[in-house]
C-alpha cells in the first residue's frame, strides 16, 4: 500500500487510492471512488462511490463528498463544507440514479461550513468565503461570498483580492507571488504562468498572512 490509511478508517474494496494520499481518523472511502495522489483526508471524511478527486486534493475535517462529485487537483475543501446531489430531495422518492453532478475545477477553494448546491461548476482557483451557499455557476479566479452567494472580488491563484468585482479591464499584480493578471470582458487568466502547471516551489511556500498583504494590491494595478 503506497498511501496512508490511519487503524480507524476504512477503505472499502474496489476504492482506487492514489501514492502519498494520507486518510486520518474515522475515514470512509467507498468502493468505486478514486483519490489521486499526495491528497489529505482529515478526520471523519466520508467518500462516497463514484466521486473522482485529482491530485493534491486537501479535505479538512467532516467533509462528505458525495456521488456526482468531480473535484480536479489542488482543490480544498474547508472544514464541514457541504455537497448536495439531489435538487428536491424527499424521502419516498428514489433518485438514486438521478444523481447531479458538482464540478469543481483546478485549485478551487470552498470556506469552511459553506454549501455547494448540485449542478454547479465552481471555477479554477475561485475561492468560495466561510459559510456562504453557492447556487449558480462560478467563474475562474472568483471571490463568492454571502448566502446566496455573490460574487465580491477576483482573487489570485494564492488567494489574494486583486479587483473589486465590476473593475475596470487591465493588468493586476498579486501582492504575494508578483504574477500578473489579466482581466478582460469578465475574465481573469494569469498573464505569467501556465495555469495548469504546479506553481514553481519557491511560490509554494507562504510567508506572510493575510492581514499584511491586504490593500497591497492597490499600487501595483495598472489598466490598460
Ligand atoms: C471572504 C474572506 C476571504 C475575506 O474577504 P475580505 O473581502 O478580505 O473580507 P474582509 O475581512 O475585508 O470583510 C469585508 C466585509 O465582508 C464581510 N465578510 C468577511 N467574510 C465573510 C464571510 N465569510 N461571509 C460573509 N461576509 C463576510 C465582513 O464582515 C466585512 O463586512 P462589512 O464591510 O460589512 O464590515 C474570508 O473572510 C473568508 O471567509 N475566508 C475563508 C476562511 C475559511 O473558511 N478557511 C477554511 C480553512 S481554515
Amino acid at each position: 500500500m503506497s498511501y496512508f490509511k490511519h487503524d480507524s478508517a476504512y477503505v472499502d474494496d474496489g476504492a482506487a487510492i492514489g501514492a502519498g494520499t494520507k486518510i486520518w481518523h474515522f475515514c470512509h472511502v467507498q468502493a468505486g471512488a478514486k483519490i489521486g495522489e499526495n491528497c489529505i483526508l482529515g478526520q471523519n471524511v466520508n467518500i462516497a462511490g463514484d466521486v473522482v478527486i485529482g491530485n493534491g486534493v486537501k479535505i479538512q475535517n467532516n467533509v462528505t463528498v458525495y456521488t456526482g462529485a468531480q473535484i480536479d487537483d489542488y482543490c480544498f475543501l474547508g472544514p464541514s463544507c457541504v455537497f448536495t446531489n439531489v435538487t428536491n430531495p424527499r424521502s419516498e422518492i428514489n433518485r438514486h440514479s438521478l444523481y447531479e453532478k458538482t464540478h469543481l475545477k483546478r485549485g478551487a477553494t470552498l470556506g469552511a461550513n459553506s454549501t455547494i448546491v448540485c449542478g454547479t461548476t465552481l471555477g479554477r482557483y475561485s475561492l468560495v468565503a466561510a459559510g456562504a451557499v453557492v447556487t449558480k455557476d462560478v467563474p475562474d479566479y472568483a471571490l463568492m461570498m454571502g448566502v446566496p452567494a455573490r460574487q465580491t472580488a477576483w482573487v489570485s491563484r494564492h488567494g489574494h483580492i486583486l479587483a473589486k468585482v465590476g473593475a475596470l479591464d487591465g493588468i493586476y499584480t498579486c501582492p504575494e507571488s508578483g504574477l500578473r493578471y489579466e482581466l478582460k470582458a469578465g475574465t481573469l487568466r494569469c498573464f505569467d504562468l501556465d495555469e495548469d502547471a504546479l506553481l514553481p516551489e519557491t511560490m509554494r511556500q507562504g510567508v506572510k498572512t493575510y492581514d499584511e498583504l491586504k490593500g497591497v494590491q492597490e499600487f501595483c494595478k495598472w489598466h490598460s
